[in-house]
């Protein structure tokens, strides 16, 4: 039998997606979705490394699986579920945090970040964060993992601890790939391009969120802050413009070439009112339909998307427990 290639990929329930979000990661997934199967997971253990309003996260919870689909993640054709509802990610979690080392943890920049430098006060849950990913991961045995260039070295270790198991107890995991797009994978803040588009930006006007209305996008895009020089071209030293031209290739699926040819002989105004059209063209259709799912219809694909993904998570698990001679 012909047994297509898996994907798993996840975002957590936080704050607000936001452009970079879906150009970085969801878009691919829609995209793979022909070729492969597909488990996308809304990993509220993860949104919980931070301190949550427990009420706000239930309801961020269905709301982001009210824009997988929307953005096009087709629940007959890939497995939609909540990371809380299979409870073989937090019992692999636990198993792999036996086998990964201080040492590489602390390596993790994206702890750095989120712990603001101070390990003292930070949770030892954001610090093993990276180890419940690999979890996720690995307990599909999956293929390949679409995300953003900021995962990369989660993946990373999550390769190193896979082989390392595999090498101290068998063949078990499978070793997963990144897939990271060629274009989008670290779509930069309008305020300041050297840091990414993120949800916790301190400046508002920094992320485009999928949500915001036309106004405000077209505000947020008036504001971005620009380069010196005026042509308008694809430039790595120039990131503001790079930036930019950047989300409006994906947004229209112009290629370069087009772009620059668009935008020859124009200035930085056009440039912003283009991409202000192009963008808001682009997430109207995806604003109404995230609006289409309602509670009921949204716990069923849930549901569902639980149950297929406990099949496969329990035998990985108890493959793992057999190994190690604890079951
Ligand atoms: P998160 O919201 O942190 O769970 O991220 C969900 C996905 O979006 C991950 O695959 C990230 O790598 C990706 N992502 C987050 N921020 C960006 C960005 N600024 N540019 C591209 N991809 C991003
Ligand atoms: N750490 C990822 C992020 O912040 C989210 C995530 C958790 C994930 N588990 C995953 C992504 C497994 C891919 C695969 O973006």
């Amino acid at each position: 039998m012909y047994m297509r290639k898996r994907i798993f990929s996840g975002a957590q329930p936080t704050g607000q997606l936001h452009i970079g979000n879906y150009l970085g990661a969801i878009k691919n997934w829609v995209e793979l979705q022909d070729d492969y199967e597909c488990f996308y997971c809304i990993v509220n253990m993860h949104a919980i490394t931070l301190p949550q309003d427990p009420k706000t996260l239930r309801q961020k919870t269905l709301d982001l699986a009210r824009i997988y689909l929307a953005a096009g993640v087709d629940p007959e054709r890939s497995t939609i579920f909540i990371q809380s509802d299979v409870s073989a990610h937090a019992e692999l979690a636990w198993v792999l945090s036996c086998q990964a080392r201080m040492g590489e943890l602390e390596r993790m920049t994206q702890f750095k970040d989120k712990g603001k430098g101070n390990a003292e006060r930070a949770g030892v849950g954001l610090f093993t964060y990276p180890i419940l990913m690999a979890s996720d991961i690995l307990l599909y045995q999956t293929d390949l993992v679409p995300v953003g260039k900021d995962q990369k070295q989660h993946l990373e270790l999550t390769r190193d601890l896979a082989e390392r198991f595999n090498r101290d107890f068998g063949e078990t995991f499978v070793i997963p790939e990144p897939f990271i797009p060629k274009v989008g994978a670290s779509i930069a803040s309008l305020a300041d391009p050297a840091k990414k588009m993120s949800k916790s930006d301190e400046n508002a006007n920094g992320a485009i969120f999928l949500l915001d209305d036309a106004d405000t996008i077209a505000k947020k895009i008036k504001r971005a802050v620009t380069d010196s020089g005026t042509e308008i071209k694809f430039d790595e030293t120039r990131p503001a413009i790079n930036n930019l031209l950047t989300i409006y290739q994906l947004m229209t699926g112009k290629t370069q070439a087009e772009c620059e040819a668009n935008f020859e002989g124009k200035g930085y105004g056009a440039l912003k009112g283009e991409l202000a059209d192009a963008v808001i063209e682009f997430l109207r259709p995806f604003q109404e339909r995230v609006k289409q799912y309602d509670d009921a219809a949204l716990g069923a694909i849930l549901e569902k998307g639980a149950e297929a993904a406990r099949e496969i998570a329990s035998a990985t698990l108890d493959g793992v427990y057999k190994k190690m001679g604890i079951s």
